[in-house]
């Protein structure tokens, strides 16, 4: 018998003693032969560890930061130390997120030494861009307000095409409030929309679901995932594609995304070991947190690009700087056009807390979605703008009731689903 960490777990080893999550219930007996699907089932509830028959130190191979040059490891120490300048490394729960981020630049500069020159990092603009970004700033400079966030309401509830929720969303509300309506009417609904229904379809059969037999029909779908999941699933596809055209000179879309859909599947795989159900609301309010930057680069670039700059010359954190600079900040500014798409309060309450958890008494949801933001940027995982790891609440953190040792398999997990989940909203 040995303990294997879950990462290095292989189909027919033998399980020794049975396999629990941290709420105790069994999910692979001892005697088990494992099998791909055991080892996904495990490290999906997050287990760090299992007890094998015959395990040997070999099993127990080194992973491949275990073999990364104590230099290179030296170099991404410091590089991360500065992403985490707002967090005090001495608290337990940062100073593990720390050793992660560090062994995955460590990774990262590796391989990069391996393969030679990089594209530039996700999340800073290119020099055309910054050249670019000096000429956004020139634009309607009439428009200037004193009260800048004043505008940015005036525009959340002027602009129709913002307003308005999107349509098919729309139309899946009304049909779901009908008592009379089935999966199947829902189904018929969501395929005519061939883009939206072969999403859907791609989604519940990723590893996001994991389900085990393949679903072939969205009538299927549907009664699975639950007509409100479907609705929740669908209304993330179309925001989206609300805001497809922001131009690259103020953000870089495509690590702006990256994040939110990190932070959406570390919310639903914390909201998964709390035992919480309808774990895509947890996703979706992960995927829309930092929208109300969406909002100030779509709307107001020449906002942006003024506070982006103003962030990276003070070294202040991005929020801070919109707060000085617009009279509030992105999640004020979310929270309105949740409002305004008279989203549930739930979901429009994560969203405006997710910097400031604790200010409500109800404030699982918005602690969730806090760790999951701080969890997916110290991950590296893209951007959203911020150069810098967001201040944990240490009250969040308690009150979320995750458990140290499950960060790193929450990280592996992020890893597995995030490209799969990226490709379905994108692709
Ligand atoms: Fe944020
Ligand atoms: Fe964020």
């Amino acid at each position: 018998m040995g303990l294997i960490k879950v990462s290095h777990l292989k189909p027919n080893m033998l399980v020794s003693t049975d396999v629990k999550d941290r709420n105790g219930r069994l999910l692979v007996a001892a005697g088990t032969r494992l099998t791909e699907k055991h080892i996904r089932i495990i490290k999906i509830w997050g287990v760090v560890e299992a007890d094998i028959e015959n395990a040997s130190e070999k099993d127990d191979v080194p992973s491949e930061v275990e073999m990364v040059d104590p230099d290179i490891c030296w170099a991404a120490s410091e590089q991360v130390a500065k992403n985490f300048r707002f967090n005090d490394r001495e608290n337990p729960v940062i100073a593990e997120l720390f050793r992660i981020s560090q062994e995955r630049k460590a990774v990262e500069i590796a391989r990069a030494r391996d393969l030679g020159p990089q594209p530039q990092p996700a999340g800073s603009p290119s020099p055309r861009a910054s050249r670019r970004n000096r000429a956004a700033q020139e634009i309607n400079p009439q428009e200037r307000w004193d009260r800048p966030f004043d505008h940015i309401r005036k525009l959340i509830r002027q602009d129709v095409r913002l307003t308005t929720l999107p349509a098919i969303f729309r139309r899946i509300n009304e049909m779901i409030m009908k008592p009379s309506s089935s999966s199947r009417d829902i189904a018929d609904l969501i395929s005519k929309d061939t883009s939206l229904a072969a999403r859907l379809l791609k989604l519940v059969n990723s590893s996001f679901y994991a389900y085990p037999a393949r679903i072939e029909s969205l009538s299927r779908a549907v009664s699975i995932v639950g007509t409100n999941q479907v609705r929740m699933l669908a209304f993330g596809i179309d925001v989206v594609a609300q805001f497809r055209n922001i131009p690259s000179e103020y953000i870089n879309m495509d690590s702006f995304w990256r994040h939110s859909i990190a932070c959406g599947v570390i919310a639903r795989l914390i909201a998964a070991t709390r035992n919480i159900q309808h774990t895509e609301r947890l996703f979706l309010a992960g995927m829309l947190h930092d929208i109300g930057r969406l909002v100030v680069y779509h709307y107001t670039p020449q906002y942006a690009v003024d506070i982006l700059k103003q962030a990276r010359e003070s070294e202040e954190l991005l929020y801070c700087v919109e707060a000085e600079y617009l009279g509030a900040d992105h999640t004020e500014i979310g929270g309105l056009l949740l409002q305004s798409w008279k989203l549930p309060q739930s979901l429009e309450n994560s969203v405006r807390l997710h910097h400031t958890p604790c200010e409500t008494q109800n404030g699982l949801e918005p602690a969730i979605v806090h760790v999951a933001d701080v969890t997916a940027k110290a991950l590296g995982i893209g951007s959203s703008g911020d150069l810098y790891v967001p201040p944990l609440v240490d009250e969040a953190w308690r009150q979320v009731g995750l458990s140290i040792n499950s960060l790193d398999a929450i990280a592996e997990q992020t890893d597995r689903q995030l490209e799969e989940t990226f490709q379905l909203f994108f692709k």
